[in-house]
């Protein structure tokens, strides 16, 4: 059997090809439950937001060989909290991809000085929900029309829990 290997690294501008080309070919299902609508014709605007690294913004994917498989994001907001959005290829998920996407992240922002997440779910994305409960389970849920906004603390015993992944 061929195993793939699948690394995590940090987006550049070179990768936006590899991230139109995984985006367009997400699920609806998948693209509404990251984007909370459907991407028809993946615009250039949105490829370039979700590969730009600033001092605000942390991306990540995972890729195996040319192709992208997962991408997240963390931005602070104008309140100071982060956001998280994360997506994995179909095939590639309950293997613990999106566990280290978003793990890669929180080391970077808390090292960073950040103290607080938010993470905007569709109300009716229970897989998610359940993850973030189990996940963090201090975390604050406000629904929001059809979407529920978590709020939870973000501290560095988090990030120190081992992942078995
Ligand atoms: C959410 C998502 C990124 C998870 O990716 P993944 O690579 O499967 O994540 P992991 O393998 O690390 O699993 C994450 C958690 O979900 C659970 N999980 C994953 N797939 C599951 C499944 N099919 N059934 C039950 N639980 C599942 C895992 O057990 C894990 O929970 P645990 O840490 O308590 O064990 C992926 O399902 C996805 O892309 N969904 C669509 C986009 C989306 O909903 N994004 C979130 C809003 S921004």
């Amino acid at each position: 059997m061929i195993q793939t290997q699948v690394c995590i690294r940090t987006a550049t501008e070179a990768d936006a090809g590899a991230v139109r080309a995984f985006l367009a070919g997400l699920s609806p299902d998948t693209q509404y439950q990251r984007f909370f609508t459907g991407l028809g014709s993946v615009s250039p605007s949105l490829v370039r937001e979700l590969v730009t690294v600033t001092p605000r913004q942390r991306v990540l994917l995972a890729v195996t060989g040319t192709e992208v498989v997962g991408h997240a994001m963390a931005s602070t907001n104008a309140a100071g909290a982060v956001e998280l959005g994360v997506v994995v290829a179909a095939g590639y998920r309950h293997r613990g991809l999106g566990t280290r996407l978003i793990r890669g992240l929180l080391e970077h922002v808390v090292d960073a000085g950040a103290d607080r997440l938010q993470m905007d779910v569709l109300g009716e994305n229970e897989l998610v929900l359940e993850w973030i409960r189990r996940s963090l389970p201090e975390t604050l849920f406000e629904p929001d029309g059809y979407t529920v906004t978590g709020h939870a603390p973000l501290t560095r015993a988090m990030i120190e829990v081992p992942v078995a992944v």
